[in-house]
């Protein structure tokens, strides 16, 4: 039942390195980090675990980052058995690495294969994988404000079979991308489309889960937003099309003009995004009151329109911190404050970028210094 490169529970297997036969030459990749955007700009490498049920979680490398082949019956192709999750890896003022919150990403990729009847991965096991990962291909993490190296961890279905139950194989990867800021030139504020006739998800459904399904099902709304004009798709939810939800992939806050903020309760349809929680934290160590509480479209707009919300942002890994400057449905459409980024947005954006980048106090230990 086991071998050399088995897990047995607390045991993660050690990583096997095959380093990659051509990694990118030290100029090339220079000039490819240089301006990276996002998502499109990989490293030499990626580690992958393999999962069975009859050995565990075994075969740990870090190998060169190339195609996967899978046959034609693999699960996954068929039945969407997926999940992914999202963190950067900074390089601090100091030259030291680290990762922010890793262990709540682990956490949240465990509580996502659970909902989708996958074998959960070790957490320990999680965080080593991107740490080992992150040290081979520390020289890929850009230098210059907003510069990262974004971790993709996904897991796949990897049975061969056509039947539709939970697989009894899987496979666990880590892709690393160099990122620029999110937004070139700094955050701008971004344009709404809220979306009236598709929703993301359901109450007993996988809201709250990381999964691809997730996504897929939310990009026609996002390409209805985009066909309007706006920058991003906002979700209602799904039973009275009233109560704000969420972004296709960044969660809401409302400051209000008493200097309060909202922001949408965690009812199980929506991602509990860890910069969400890091910002309610830093929010209420600054004496603000934060409330996690339904808030409607209808709400939204007269308290824009009264004055009696000040600021909206949206919040994520990718982005961290996004004002909103306008929001439009079918048949209106009303501006927040002047339409740019309002000061509380702008100061938990520094807040928050401080602590990342290891230039603030971490009163809450959210870095983890690998290096
Ligand atoms: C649907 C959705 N909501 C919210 C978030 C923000 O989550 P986090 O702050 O953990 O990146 C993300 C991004 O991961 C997302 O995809």
């Amino acid at each position: 039942m086991s071998d050399a490169n088995t897990s047995a529970a607390g045991f993660p297997p050690a990583f096997t390195f095959e380093p990659n036969a051509a990694p990118a030459a030290p100029d090339a990749r220079a000039s490819l980090i240089e301006d990276p955007g996002f998502g499109r700009v990989f490293t030499d490498h990626m580690a992958t675990i393999r999962y069975s049920e009859a050995r565990g979680w075994h075969d740990a490398r870090i190998v060169a980052r190339g195609p996967l082949s899978f046959d034609p019956a693999t699960a996954v192709l068929h039945y969407a058995q997926e999940i992914f999750e999202g963190l950067k890896a900074y390089r601090l003022d100091d030259g030291g690495i680290a990762l922010f919150r890793p262990e709540q990403n682990a956490r949240r990729f465990r509580d996502s294969a659970r909902r989708m009847a996958m074998a959960e991965l070790p957490e320990e096991l999680f965080l080593q994988s991107c740490r080992e990962l992150v040290l081979r291909e520390r020289d890929w993490i850009p230098g210059g404000e907003g510069g990262a190296l974004y971790l993709r961890p996904f897991m796949v279905a990897s049975e061969v079979f056509l039947g539709v139950k939970p697989a009894s194989e899987y496979l666990y990867a880590v892709l690393a991308s160099s990122v620029g800021a999110y937004w070139k030139g700094g955050a701008r504020a971004v344009s709404l489309w809220v979306s009236h006739d598709y929703t993301r998800a359901g109450a007993g459904g996988t809201g709250a889960a990381k999964c691809g399904g997730n996504y897929a099902a939310s990009l026609v709304a996002q390409a209805e937003a985009v066909r309007r004009g706006c920058d991003q798709v906002v979700f209602l939810d799904a039973v009275e099309r009233r109560w704000i939800e969420e972004l296709g992939g960044m969660n809401i806050f409302f400051v209000m003009a008493d200097g309060s903020l909202v922001t949408p309760a965690l009812t199980g349809t929506i991602l509990p995004g860890i910069t969400r929680a890091s910002i309610i934290q830093l929010a209420r160590d600054e004496g603000l009151t934060v409330r996690e509480e339904a808030y409607s479209i209808d709400q939204w707009r007269s308290d824009a329109e009264s004055g009696a919300l000040a600021e909206s942002f949206a919040c994520g890994t990718a982005a961290v911190v996004t004002p909103i400057g306008k929001v439009a449905g079918p048949d209106y459409g009303f501006r927040i404050g002047d339409g740019g980024t309002g000061p509380v947005t702008a100061r938990i954006l520094a807040r928050l970028s401080a602590i990342q980048r290891g230039r603030a106090p971490d009163p809450h230990g959210w870095l983890t210094r690998i290096a």
